[in-house]
């Protein structure tokens, strides 16, 4: 149902309470998500983004019964991305002539994705468009999180429309920040950040002191995903300037597979060896094999330093492993410290190849990491206990 912000905005979106995967399988969704999408009613009329392509139909048959659509003068495209721009063809298809907003980046991905001859205007920061008592004022935002990302600012009601920054995968009916379950909001929140936006965190910083420096009054943010941030709207624009700076807590994660538990009981006895080291550290433990991979994203994002540990098997190390890898090599984290473990039976190789894939990283690599021949018993149980210490007080 679509539901009215403002006298003049109207929230057009989808909420998709049983989104469980996004991103073909690249992003786990437990709460669900949103594609917001807002009709700007003044003397003229915008939309500002769509949904995602399989809601495209209910969503033109929900915004037909809020406006007739050959009044809508402009579509503002803020993000090209299948989920905000799916439903272009079938909005298109009944107002064809209308021009969409967008960036040159923009313009590129939506023919890209469409092949249609669309009547395109491009915007770069600082063009604006009169709706009559306000105005749309086009921000750019480059690589949050994609080329042709902007942000749209609608004078008078003070929202910035900010597409996919601070947004959250998070279903919800009230819409309002404040009417959530705060803790699963900023779980959400984070774990947006840590998965998506951790890889362009430098371009958060610039982008949202940019904007700071222009000294506009903010009434809502209304993101393309999640709740809109009506209550006190600054407090994610600070949370991301802290989990753009190198963010970390004092928390240390191991995460590791384990063919016959020889290598759990490694992880278990460092991170008590840690604890006893440092009770004031948070330790927690991850089995990549039976974890979401997006919430041990979100833990490493957390951590002041990772332990990453596999058993040997045919010369390398376990899969489940190796993809994690591969995802923290993406999110390009800094300021972190790592080290390597893991159990073989002959060859050994996991622990030194998880160092240098570590190292190449981004990671500071705090030793040259710690195997163990077979099962661990007592002795190397209270070496591994031994390891921990040590890692807790190198860090
Ligand atoms: Fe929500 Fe980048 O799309």
């Amino acid at each position: 149902m679509n539901k009215k912000l403002t006298d003049k905005v109207t929230w057009v979106g989808k909420t998709d309470w049983e989104l469980t995967r996004f991103h073909g399988d690249e992003y786990s969704t437990r709460k669900g998500s949103s594609y917001n999408s807002y009709l700007v009613r003044d003397q003229k009329t915008a939309l500002i983004d769509t949904v995602w392509q399989p809601f495209d139909k209910e969503f033109v048959s929900r915004l037909k019964k809020t406006i007739d659509l050959k009044k809508i003068d402009y579509i503002i495209s803020n993000h090209n991305e299948i989920d905000h721009s799916g439903a272009l063809p079938e909005l298109m298809r009944e107002i064809p002539g209308t021009p969409i907003y967008c960036t040159a980046n923009g313009e590129k991905i939506i023919r890209g994705h469409y092949h249609q001859d669309w009547n395109f205007v491009n915007v770069k920061t600082g063009d604006s468009l009169d709706l009559g008592e306000s105005k749309l004022v086009f921000v750019e935002a480059r690589m949050l999180h994609w080329p042709d990302s902007m942000m749209t600012y609608m004078t008078g009601e003070n929202i910035l429309f900010s597409n996919d920054a601070f947004g959250q995968h998070f279903a919800t009916e009230s819409l309002y920040n404040d009417t959530v379950d705060q803790a699963e909001l900023f779980a959400e929140a984070m774990k947006y950040y840590a998965n998506i936006l951790t890889p362009f965190s430098s371009f958060v910083t610039k982008k949202i002191n940019e904007v700071l420096e222009l000294n506009l009054p903010v009434s809502m943010i209304c993101p393309s995903h999640g709740v809109i941030w009506k209550d006190n709207p600054v407090q994610i624009i600070e949370q991301y300037l802290k989990w753009a700076d190198n963010y970390q807590e004092n928390q240390i994660t191991l995460v590791y597979d384990t063919m016959w538990n020889s290598t759990r009981k490694m992880a278990e006895a460092i991170a008590a060896g840690i604890y006893e080291a440092d009770p004031s550290v948070m330790v927690k433990l991850m089995n990549a094999a039976k974890e979401d991979k997006n919430d041990i994203i979100t833990e490493v994002f957390r951590s002041k330093a990772i332990l990453v540990g596999s058993s040997t098997i045919n010369n390398g190390y376990l899969y489940s492993i190796g993809g994690l890898l591969e995802m923290i090599k993406g999110m390009k984290f800094r300021n972190k410290r790592a080290a390597a473990f893991g159990s073989y039976g002959w060859s050994g190789e996991a622990a030194g190849q998880l160092t240098k894939a570590l190292a190449e990283s981004g990671f500071e690599i705090v030793n040259d990491g710690f195997r163990t021949l077979w099962v661990p018993d007592e002795s190397v149980l209270a070496s591994c206990a031994e390891y921990g210490k040590q890692f807790a007080q190198s860090i």
